[in-house]
């Protein structure tokens, strides 16, 4: 019996581990987080979001340093998506003025303007 739990547990933790997102391109992942007014983003960034949210947003976003999108140089994606990182880690963590950082390093044109094809 206590093997079997044990293992349904392990189970469970693989289920968990296959869940977190994969997106197939920067555009699903906006789409899916950073699109609209009541997006996961627009929620976790202005302080409405619950800490599940904060966790979500933030496997999203770690999604993106690894990405190359079509426009602008390598070296300013890895700065601007590895702000946004650890913003996104700061609000998780509940740091003071962690809100603001996200919505600086979440701000849209101003990753658009250089890298949005
Ligand atoms: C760190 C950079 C970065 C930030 C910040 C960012 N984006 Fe994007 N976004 C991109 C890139 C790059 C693309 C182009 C992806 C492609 O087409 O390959 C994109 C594409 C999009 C698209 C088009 C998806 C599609 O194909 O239909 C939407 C919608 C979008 N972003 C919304 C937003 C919103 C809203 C925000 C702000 C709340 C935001 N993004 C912030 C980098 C960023």
């Amino acid at each position: 019996m206590k093997t079997t739990s044990l293992k349904f547990a392990g189970l469970l933790c693989l289920t968990f581990a296959l869940a977190a997102p994969a997106f197939a391109d920067i555009s699903s992942m906006m789409k899916e987080s950073m699109k609209g007014e009541t997006s996961l983003y627009k929620k976790v960034a202005t302080g409405k979001g619950s800490d599940d949210d904060a966790q979500k947003l933030l496997a999203y976003v770690k999604t993106l340093p690894a990405e190359s999108p079509e426009k602008g140089d390598a070296a300013s994606w890895k700065e601007k998506t590895d702000k946004l990182v650890k913003a996104t880690e700061d609000v998780a963590a509940k740091k003071p003025g962690a809100l603001q950082e996200l919505q600086t390093a979440g701000n849209c044109k101003a990753c658009h303007s250089v890298h949005k094809g």
